[in-house]
Order: C-alpha cells, then sequence, then structure tokens
C-alpha cells in the first residue's frame, strides 16, 4: 500500500513536476475505491450537495453534512491525504468562527486539510486558519458557492480584465497562507502563469495536479458534466441497467435461484414434525 501523501510530499511533486492527482469523494465506498487505485488525495468536495444530496447547488450543504461524508471517507480511505471543503457560511463569519469550523475538519473527520473559497475577501480568514495551524488550499476562478454572483457555474478569467482579478485572487490566496489553489474554470492561458508563481490544481495541463469530481469522472451525475470533466465510465447506465435486470429476474422469479438461498440443515421429516407443532 502507497505511503500516505503529506506536505512536503506535494512540494516534492511541484519540483520534479510530478503531478498531483486529486479526485472527490463523499463515502466509503468511493473513498477506498479511490485509495486502492492509488489516488494521492481525496477532497471531500461541498460537490457532495449535488451529486449526493441532489441540490440543484452546493450552498444549502451544511458543516454537519460534510463532517458527516468526510468521517466517512476517512474510514474508506485511511491511508491517503484528505481535504475537507468547507461550505457555504462556514467561513464567511468571524475568523475565530471560521477556525474553529476548520478545527472540527481535523477533529472530528480526522482530515489532512480544508478548502475554502473565495480570494482577496477571504484571505483574512485564510490567514487566521493557516495561523492555527491548519494546512489550508484556496479555490479561486469558478466558485460555485458564488455562483449566483457569477450569474451561473460560469468560466472566470476568458478576458484581460477578468483574468487580472484571478491573479489578484490567487496573489492574496497564497500571501494569506495557503499551500495551494484549486483553479476552476480558467483558461490554460492564464493557469500557465499563475501555476509558473504558485500551486495551481484543476485547470488545464500547466497545472501542478488535477481534480475530478467523481460523479463527473464515472458518469454518476446526469444533470450535466462540465467541459473540464471527463467521463471515464458511464456508471448512472449499467448502474440503472442492473437494477432493470433485477427487478425482471426477481418479478419473473428467476432470481432467487438455488445458489442464492440459504438451505435448511435439519431433515424435511424433521421439519415436519416441527410445523405440526403450530397446526
Ligand atoms: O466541491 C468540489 O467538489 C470542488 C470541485 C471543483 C473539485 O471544489
Amino acid at each position: 500500500m502507497a505511503k500516505k501523501k503529506s506536505i512536503l510530499d506535494l512540494h516534492k511533486m511541484k519540483k520534479t513536476g510530478e503531478k498531483a492527482i486529486w479526485v472527490t469523494a463523499y463515502d466509503f465506498p468511493m473513498a477506498s475505491f479511490a485509495e486502492q487505485a492509488g489516488i494521492d488525495m481525496i477532497l471531500v468536495g461541498d460537490s457532495l450537495g449535488m451529486v449526493t444530496l441532489g441540490y440543484d447547488g452546493t450552498v444549502p450543504v451544511t458543516m454537519e453534512d460534510c463532517i458527516m461524508h468526510c468521517k466517512a471517507v476517512r474510514r474508506g480511505a485511511p491511508n491517503t491525504f484528505i481535504i475537507g471543503d468547507m461550505p457555504f457560511g462556514s467561513y464567511q463569519v468571524t475568523a475565530g468562527d471560521a477556525v474553529a469550523n476548520a478545527v472540527r475538519f481535523l477533529k472530528e473527520a480526522n482530515c489532512d486539510a480544508i478548502k475554502l473559497e473565495g480570494g482577496v475577501r477571504v484571505a483574512d480568514k485564510i490567514r487566521a486558519i493557516s495561523d492555527a495551524g491548519i494546512v489550508v488550499f484556496g479555490h479561486i476562478g469558478l466558485t460555485p458557492q458564488s455562483s449566483g454572483q457569477l450569474g451561473g457555474f460560469k468560466a472566470q478569467g476568458l478576458f484581460v480584465d477578468s483574468a487580472r482579478e484571478v491573479i489578484k485572487d490567487a496573489i492574496a490566496v497564497q500571501e494569506a497562507g495557503a499551500l495551494a489553489i484549486l483553479l476552476e474554470g480558467i483558461p490554460p492561458e492564464l493557469t500557465e502563469f499563475i501555476a509558473k508563481k504558485l500551486y495551481g490544481i484543476g485547470a488545464g495541463e500547466p497545472c501542478d495536479g488535477q481534480v475530478l469530481v467523481c460523479g463527473d469522472l464515472l458518469g454518476m451525475f446526469q444533470n450535466f458534466t462540465p467541459k473540464f470533466a471527463k467521463k471515464y465510465c458511464n456508471l448512472a447506465e449499467i448502474i440503472t441497467n442492473a437494477f432493470k435486470e433485477y427487478i425482471d429476474e426477481a418479478r419473473s422469479g428467476a432470481f432467487p435461484s438455488d445458489a442464492h438461498v440459504y438451505h435448511a440443515k435439519d431433515s424435511k421429516e424433521a421439519f415436519e414434525v416441527m410445523f405440526k407443532e403450530f397446526k
């Protein structure tokens, strides 16, 4: 089994050009599959709101949801670096309360780090959490928690003026003490510039690593697949077909067959004698 990665490994990987590969996971089975496959890091993203809880976005996700899912992921992947995603509302509070919420990810769910969305305007919270001794990952560009202000799940930094704002956010996040920055939905031209200076993940080939939402990667999330996501299989189809086959077989009596029942160990005669007690 591969050794759990630490931030020292991340620094080394950045130096040698080895990419850090993340995936999101929200529950025990998915986390254990990811660990068995040799993933570097698991993000328990607030995308769990859409992928597993059926919300339209990530805004309704609560601290309790995140802690519960992080605990399940830790049980499934005991030897993987796990990042807990701070949900909307958990750091749009005082710096003290943001630290208290970040601490819960480490103390209650045994996470290795936290991630939060935003640039310049959350830099004070990143500073406070980092000063508390917690590894922080930033997340800028397309920030789903503020999709209302962005006018939807829209790519960012496509034009010079908005690209400048993304760069300012990246610098603020790094100066506040974030270890690395997840760059979502920005063009590779901009990623290349940012990643040269900082540690970037998720936005095109120039990044130091990649991250995909497991629901997209596995073809489980059917509402939409963002352009930056690649579907490696179609689990939705595989699972739906398996359910259909089961329904058909159970209706027709083909399931359960003899192979799927426990046969009595005592003789038929002994059972008949016992049945008579109830006549
Ligand atoms: O919540 C999440 O899953 C994310 C993705 C962009 C990786 O932040």
